[in-house]
Parts: C-alpha cells; structure tokens; sequence
C-alpha cells in the first residue's frame, strides 16, 4: 500500500526527532513492503520568521491532501514576547481546530525497564496503563472572547471557558469506546464543584453512559484527579478530561513513564462508526512533549515519544496493527537492552543520544 504522510518538524527538538521518527518508519517500509510518501511541511515560529505566520496556507493544504500528518514541536524562547501578535502555537492549534482534531489520546505507560527512572515509588508504578482522553479542540484554548486590554483600573484580560452539549458528548463517546475495548472502567475528570462548563459536562457524561451500561463510570475533581494520579496511578484505565485539565494531567502523567519525552498522543477527528465523517478526516500524531530549548540542537533529546506517535499513526490511520507492534516491541527491547537517553537514565545504562537511538529502534523493527 502507499501511503502519503505530511511531515511538520517544527521548532526545537521537533526536527530532531521527527529525523529518528523517519528513519524507524523507514524501516517498517522496507521490512513490511510499504511505500511511505513524505511531504515536509513548515509551521511554528521558524515559519513565522520566514513567513509572517506560524502556519502558512501550503502547510495546510499539504494537511488537506495528505493521509495522516506527524508533527514534531512548536515553540521557543525567540518567540515567547507577551507582546508578540502571532506565536508559534497557534499554528498547531489551527491545524488540530481546522482538522477537526477533537479527540487526543495520551496513552501513559510504565516500562519495567524504566520503573527506576521515575521519581515516583516502584510500587505504585506497578501495571500502570492507561489513556487519557483530551478534548482538544474546545475550552480555554479557543473560545471567545480571548483578549488583553487596558481600562483605568488598569489591565485586564479574559480567557472563555465554554463547552456546547455536542463538543462534550463526542468526545465523551469516545471515552465509553475506548473504555469497551479495555477494561470497561471510565474516569471523567471536571471541576463541577465550581464551574458550569463542568457541571454540564458531568450531566452529558451520565445521559451518554446510558448507551454504555456496562462501563463503570466514576466522576473525580480534577484537584483530586491530580492527587490521585501520584497516589495510585494503577487504579485508572480511561480519563477524560476537557482540554486545558488534559494538558495539565498528561504532563503530570507522563512523571509516572520517567520522561515527557517517551510520551506519544494521536489527535483524531473521533472514532470510525462512532463520530459522524471520522473515517474520512486526516488524523496528526505528536508526542506530548514541546520543543524542549534547553536540550534543542544537542542531538540528545529523546525520541521515543515521536516514535511511539508514528506507531498510532500506523495504527489509527492506516490499520497498520502489526506493523504498529513491531515498532513498539522495538522500543521495549531497546529499553530492556539498556539504552537511555539522558532524560531516562537516572537509573543508569547505556546512554545514547537522539541519533543512535533512532539507529538502534530502527534496527529493531
Ligand atoms: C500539548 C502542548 C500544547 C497544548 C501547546 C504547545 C500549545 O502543551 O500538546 O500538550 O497546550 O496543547
Ligand atoms: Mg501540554
């Protein structure tokens, strides 16, 4: 089969990764007989320099005409004025509204191999295995208004948290999917103690949970969903959350796998059979972590959380599961080998950086 791929490194680390990301589909290509067609595409704020905007019009249209997209990161301290009218996130943030991309799943995963290198007790580290589910195109993030301005009191700004009945019941439809072909336990995550859009969100939840009798339903404060994520990670199988409690606790997650950097996420236009035109939309795959300044252009950072990404897109977008497979197998095998990049070896090993890493897992698949 052929398969055409947009391919958006973006800033930072973005492109370091992305380059590893490649090299291991590559090799899925040629062992699996696939024929892989990648166009690169820029966004974020090297796109900004060169353009005027984080995410010019054939970046898009590259999205459009493409079958799925892999994007590395957005984003750096060249471009973080609070004054500045255009910033490199708001490229990814139009392309996951302008796509559709509603649903991101954020799988949290513990390694055994990696269990020493979290900071968080082994023995709560034990089966941990879940998938958080982050609305993604709603909330905070979008809403209006979304201004700063200047009265005489002085300066104000405002920030719209809105949700309509139909944004939280596709995504909360996702969630009971997901939660059929697991374990059958759901956690929805809200704060309707205090806010309106939550206690929606949790009446939606239960009307939608009709259609899912089976699924064991539980409902946690998000202030309580932080604690309990530390206190007893094993006990969660599927979270949903809106967009803005998705993106705090999926970093707060990714603490339990060791490193942000070995976190992917897929952002789909919800599920074929269960949302309305998802089988035709294009999906993007991108690892949880940003662009990582601090470490760009040291050829250290850790590619696994791309890698892992472009494993969803094999899965999700193509229905590539064995090739999928083969490319998480071989992140398994190299963390059990003992090969670490710097942010996963606090228990020691083998340490590599992002190059030989990305050789190796190739060499694996
Ligand atoms: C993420 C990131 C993004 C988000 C930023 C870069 C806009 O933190 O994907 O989690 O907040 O969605
Ligand atoms: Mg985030």
């Amino acid at each position: 089969m052929e398969f055409k791929i947009a391919v958006l490194p973006g800033d930072g680390i973005g492109p370091e990764v992305i380059t590893e990301s490649v090299k291991v589909l590559n090799a899925v290509g040629r062992r699996f007989g696939h024929s892989f067609e990648l166009e690169r595409g820029r966004i974020g704020g090297n796109a900004i320099d060169d353009f005027g905007t984080p995410l010019p019009d054939e970046t898009v249209e590259l999205c459009y005409r493409s079958d799925a997209i892999l994007f590395g990161a957005v984003g750096g301290p060249k471009w973080d004025d609070p004054e500045a009218t255009v910033r490199p996130e708001d490229g990814i943030l139009a392309i996951r509204k302008s796509l559709g991309l509603f649903a991101n799943l954020r799988p949290v995963k513990v390694y055994p191999a990696l269990i020493n290198s979290s900071p968080i007790k082994p023995s709560l580290l034990e089966g941990v295995d879940m998938i958080v589910l982050r609305e993604l195109t709603g909330g905070l993030y979008f809403a209006q208004p979304k201004r700063r301005w200047e009265e005489e009191s002085g300066r104000m700004g405002v920030d719209t948290l809105h949700y309509t009945e139909h944004e939280i019941e596709r995504i909360v439809r996702v969630a009971f999917e997901l939660a059929m072909g697991r374990s059958k336990r759901l956690t929805s995550v809200d704060k309707a103690n205090v806010l309106e859009t939550s206690r929606l969100w949790r009446q939606v939840t239960e009307e939608v949970h009709q259609d899912y009798p089976e699924v064991e339903l539980e409902h946690i404060l998000v202030d309580a969903a932080a604690m309990a994520l530390v206190r007893n990670p094993a006990g969660y199988d599927v979270i949903v959350a809106e967009n803005m409690f998705g993106d705090i606790l999926t970093d707060e997650a990714s603490v339990l796998s060791g490193s942000m950097g070995m976190q992917p996420s897929a952002s789909l236009a919800g599920l074929p059979g269960v949302t309305e035109n998802a089988d035709e939309a294009v999906s993007l795959y991108e690892p949880i972590h940003g662009s990582a300044p601090d470490i760009a252009g040291q050829g250290i950072a850790n590619p696994i959380g791309m890698v892992l990404s472009m494993a969803m897109m094999l899965r999700h977008s193509f229905g590539l599961e064995d090739e999928a497979l083969a490319v998480e197998q071989a992140v398994e095998g190299v963390l059990s080998e003992g090969y670490r990049t710097p942010d996963i070896a606090a228990d020691g090993g083998d340490i590599i950086g992002t190059d030989r890493m990305g050789t190796i897992l190739a060499g694996r698949v």
